[in-house]
């Protein structure tokens, strides 16, 4: 369905029934990037939204950077539009950065937290000079060199089928979204204090061959949020949910059981 929020349009799948999880998407995805999480978990009602400016989603009306405090705000009104009081809510890297703002900027939304090839620390000088390339890079050259940037380094494979099925969706999004959320990235704050904010039940995912933001990001957030547990997927890089569903789906129906109700 779609939803008029202030920023603009939101498209939002929204299937199953049961207690609410959301799913936050990567950079440059949209919420099919988690079909195999909604199929494969049942039990709950799934809540999947497009970013701005990806998928079915419209860019932000304003035309500005896509900061994760705005996506972060979009999670959070998709969520009281939908009439979903607490949802245990997933970021996968972006989206980890989006869900550490949800828990500061609406912690009354989050039952439970998982936290998926993600990281808590802003970016570095370099590192944000790297992102405003990206930028002007991708508005010059389109989205197929973003895909071709990106896909060495998100999957183990990078001629197998999760390849081709991510090449397939990061070539469809915008060249303007892109570059408007690189910099909505660079923007973001250090979220290494906001662990000690995180008062609710926590998972932290992590591909076993994650180079991208590799597991000892992740157990840094293990070792940052009170009781939270970690699980590794073997055989998976930055993208565990795409290229070993089942393994993840376990790990997240585990610790759903445990956490993920009311
Ligand atoms: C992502 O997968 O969402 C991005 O790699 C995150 C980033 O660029 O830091």
């Amino acid at each position: 369905m779609d939803l008029e929020l202030r920023t603009g349009r939101v498209h939002v799948e929204v299937t199953g029934e049961g207690p609410a999880v959301l799913w936050i998407h990567g950079f440059p995805f949209t919420g099919e990037s988690w079909k195999a999480q909604a199929q494969g978990i049942p039990g709950y009602k799934h809540v999947v939204p497009d970013l701005p400016g990806y998928g079915r989603s419209a860019p932000l009306a304003d035309g500005g950077p896509l900061t994760m405090d705005v996506a972060a705000d979009v999670c959070a009104q998709t969520l009281e539009r939908l009439g979903i009081a607490r949802a245990t809510a997933v970021g996968l890297s972006m989206g980890g950065y989006v869900l550490f703002a949800l828990v500061r900027r609406a912690p009354e939304r989050v039952r439970a937290c998982i936290f998926c090839d993600t990281k808590a620390g802003a970016d570095s000088e370099d590192g944000k000079k790297g992102r405003e390339k990206f930028a002007e890079n991708v508005l010059k050259e389109g989205p197929g060199w973003a895909a071709a940037q990106l896909i060495p380094k998100l999957v183990v494979d990078p001629a197998g089928p999760v390849a081709k099925q991510l090449q397939a969706m990061i070539a469809a999004q915008p060249a303007a979204s892109m570059a408007a959320t690189q910099r909505g990235m660079a923007a973001r704050p250090d979220s290494t204090p906001t662990m000690a904010q995180v008062a609710v039940p926590t998972l932290v995912i992590c591909g076993g061959s994650d180079a991208l933001i590799p597991p000892a990001e992740s157990k840094k957030i293990v070792d940052g949020i009170q009781g939270a547990s970690y699980a590794e997927i073997a055989g998976a890089a930055h993208v565990p949910n795409l290229e070993k569903p089942d393994a993840f789906n376990e790990a997240v129906k585990r610790f759903l059981a445990e956490h993920g109700r009311p």
